[in-house]
């Protein structure tokens, strides 16, 4: 595996690398949820028409301080870098790129991009300005890979959403794949937020995967019964908000049924409509995300 820190090397790496090359951008303190992105880059890194020669699967680790808000410290996100750089090995990547502020940042920097729409509710209503810093920083990267094909996590279906939105309007030639969140054995989607929980937090956070499933069931059923017709998102909605606020010591930030390309918020459940649930909840300081497709598979 090739590490590189400084933008020189992978812009020489890119010139010789096949096609297809495949991006996985994260922020480190890698887990099996990574570990599943890397893999998946693997997968599509193999393009059976180029007479067996393999693309090459880029990770970058950069903690982007444009997206932490003033309240949120940066300084004390986790940078295990040796165990990233062990599990990038592990799993085969082709080139680490791992850069430092300075060298994606000049001083003087004054051009950022903004997602104007996806952006502003769900995760983006607490934290303004954090979806600007995911796009400005995508999208240098996107500048220096110049991958064929990027692939994000669905647990972030909202920056998935915007990095979807944003590559459309901008006419970027990255081809995006959403890949379906990574759970531990009891649901809980992995997150490495997952290691500041408390050992009572950490026993009952699985209920909000249960309180989804249990929302999917019941949209699904409700649109079974009601066929062709629509389904009100009111009640579906009460009883998963209802779930999630009898967890104890959780403190439920949104709760949301949204069109899950669009996020606008549904008022009814119709065919042809994909309605997603977006959820985020507080134990404490740790803040959870979560989602599940409402779409009926009937
Ligand atoms: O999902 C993340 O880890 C980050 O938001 C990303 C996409 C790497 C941008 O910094």
């Amino acid at each position: 595996m090739k590490t590189a820190a400084l933008i020189g090397p992978v812009t020489a790496w890119r010139r010789r690398a096949h096609s297809p090359v495949v991006f996985v951008p994260t922020m480190g303190a890698l887990h099996e949820g990574h570990a599943a992105l890397i893999r998946r880059a693997k997968r599509l890194a193999t393009n059976k028409s180029s007479g067996g020669k393999r693309g090459g699967v880029v990770v970058s680790i950069f903690v982007n301080p444009k997206q932490f808000g003033p309240k949120e410290d940066l300084s004390k996100y986790p940078r295990p870098f040796a165990e990233d750089l062990a599990l990038c090995k592990r799993e085969g990547v082709d080139l680490l790129f791992h850069p430092a502020p300075a060298e994606m940042y000049s001083t003087d920097a004054s051009v950022a991009i903004t997602e104007s729409s996806l952006a502003l509710g769900l995760c983006g209503a607490s934290r303004p300005g954090h979806f600007d810093g995911v796009c400005t920083v995508v999208s240098m990267l996107f500048n220096i890979v110049r991958p064929d094909i990027a692939v994000f996590g669905e647990k972030d279906w909202q920056q998935l959403a915007v990095i979807r939105r944003m590559v459309r309007d901008l006419r970027i030639p990255v081809k995006i794949v959403g890949h379906p969140t990574e759970r531990e054995e009891d649901g809980l989607a992995l997150s490495s937020r997952n290691r500041l929980l408390s050992p009572e937090a950490r026993r009952v956070a699985p209920r909000i995967y249960q309180a989804l499933l249990a929302t999917a069931m019941e949209a699904e059923e409700a649109q079974a019964e009601a066929g062709t017709a629509t389904t009100s998102v009111s009640k579906v909605l009460k009883r998963l908000k209802q779930d999630l606020t009898v967890i104890p010591g959780a403190e439920i930030d949104y709760v949301e049924i949204v069109d899950e390309v669009t996020l606008t918020p549904l008022k009814k459940l119709s065919p042809g409509v994909n309605a997603r649930a977006l959820v985020a909840v507080r134990f404490d300081s740790v803040r959870l995300i979560d989602n599940l497709s409402l779409t009926s598979r009937r």
